[in-house]
């Protein structure tokens, strides 16, 4: 029955080239690492390590229910505090990934009185915030300030919010944020800024929003993941203290979810504060994905990610083989995890990749894409 079902349809992806596939990596393997999200270079940093082993020595491994009975543990209360006081936020609110607090704070204030702007290139999970929000949905094109205000100003519903990236996950560019803000200010709306291209990595660290001086702002929330600059699992929503009263009330993957497990609480409280006792890391990915963007001809990213446009999925996921079979790991974006149809390599700069890793893997992927190409 499944057969008939879905045959079919892996048939036909496999006919586009769009067939993804699962591959595990050994722990031990040497390659060049440029698919991982591990920004900073911490996943495997003796100090954020063992704050995760002691973590699970102290509390155990779960963190045994959802954060309203007992799945909130003094790292929970710990971590919010420090991540709101580094990003210059009122408070801030764990969930058990960036994904589920995009839903969250999404849906808590979405509804038929909300109206959600969202910008065409935003991250999946605020797509699919939108569609579970009960709202009217408008995406406006991309970084259009002046479609965004548009649609403010002609809506009916007494609530709107504007949804955008810090740095956009595919281009690696930025939202005119300053602008954004002062429209949604004008309009009696609230700004999202999902930055999690943003922490530790614009803004010396501090992400864009504060960058830009609109941290702390009460029309301004941000979300995050921990899962890349901070090297461990799970998300943060951050804004004013009614807001995160309201979410903890009413953010459904808040309140039906098991609590992040205090080993990833404490891992990226350990990696924020090693961030901050070396604020030179964010300059580390910088560079990086400079080499990485002139060696490919392609502008230089705003953030982490350097996107490579390819002739189409087959060449691309074909150059990241030829990576792979020459000692470097990079990733791909294929349909539809591109705004646009183009298929590109996905080459993430880290903070902990030497010169001559760079100098290698920029032979690598250049001659992978020559012969692809
Ligand atoms: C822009 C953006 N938002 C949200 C997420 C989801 O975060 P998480 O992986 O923690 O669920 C990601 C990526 O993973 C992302 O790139």
């Amino acid at each position: 029955m499944l057969e008939d079902w879905l045959g079919p349809k892996a048939a036909a992806l496999e006919a586009r080239g769009l067939t993804r596939r699962l591959r595990a990596r050994a722990a031990d393997d040497d390659l060049i690492d440029l698919a991982g999200n591990d920004y900073l270079g911490l996943a495997r940093d003796p100090r954020v390590v063992s704050a995760a082993a002691a973590a699970v020595q102290t509390w155990g491994t779960g963190s045994t229910a959802s954060r309203l009975v007992t799945g909130t543990t003094e790292l929970h209360e710990d971590l919010e505090a420090a991540l709101a006081a580094y990003t210059g936020q009122e408070s801030a609110l764990a969930f058990s990934s960036g994904y589920l607090a995009n839903l969250g704070v999404v849906t808590a204030l979405g509804g038929p009185g909300t109206l959600l702007v969202s910008d065409e290139h935003v991250h999946a999970s605020l797509v699919d915030a939108c569609r579970l929000a009960r709202s009217r949905v408008e995406i406006v094109p991309h970084n259009d300030v002046d479609a965004v205000e548009k649609v403010l100003a002609e809506r009916n519903e007494p609530h709107a919010l504007v949804m955008t990236e810090s740095i956009f996950s595919v281009l690696s560019d930025e939202a005119p944020l300053p602008e954004l803000a002062a429209v949604a200010a004008a309009n009696n709306a609230v700004l999202l800024v999902d930055e999690a291209h943003g922490l530790g990595v614009s803004g010396n660290g501090h992400g864009s929003v504060h960058a830009a001086g609109l941290a702390g702002l009460d029309h301004v929330v941000v979300t995050m993941t921990l899962s890349k600059s901070l090297a461990s699992q799970g998300g943060v929503v951050l804004g004013p203290v009614v807001l995160r009263k309201h979410l903890v009330n009413r953010a459904r993957p808040f309140i039906y979810d098991t609590g992040l497990t205090p080993a990833a609480c404490a891992a990226a409280l350990a990696a924020l504060r090693v961030l901050q006792a070396e604020p030179d890391r964010p300059a580390a990915i910088h560079v990086a994905a400079a080499r990485l963007a002139a060696a490919c001809e392609v502008p230089p990213a705003r953030g982490a990610v350097v996107s490579v446009p390819m002739p189409g999925p087959r060449e691309t996921v074909r150059a990241a083989e030829l990576c792979l079979r020459n000692g470097v790991r990079v990733g791909s974006f294929r349909p539809p995890s591109v705004p646009d149809g183009i298929s590109r390599l996905r080459l993430t700069a880290h903070a902990g990749l030497s010169a001559e890793e760079l100098d290698r893997a920029c032979a690598v992927i250049v001659d992978a894409i020559g012969q692809v190409s």
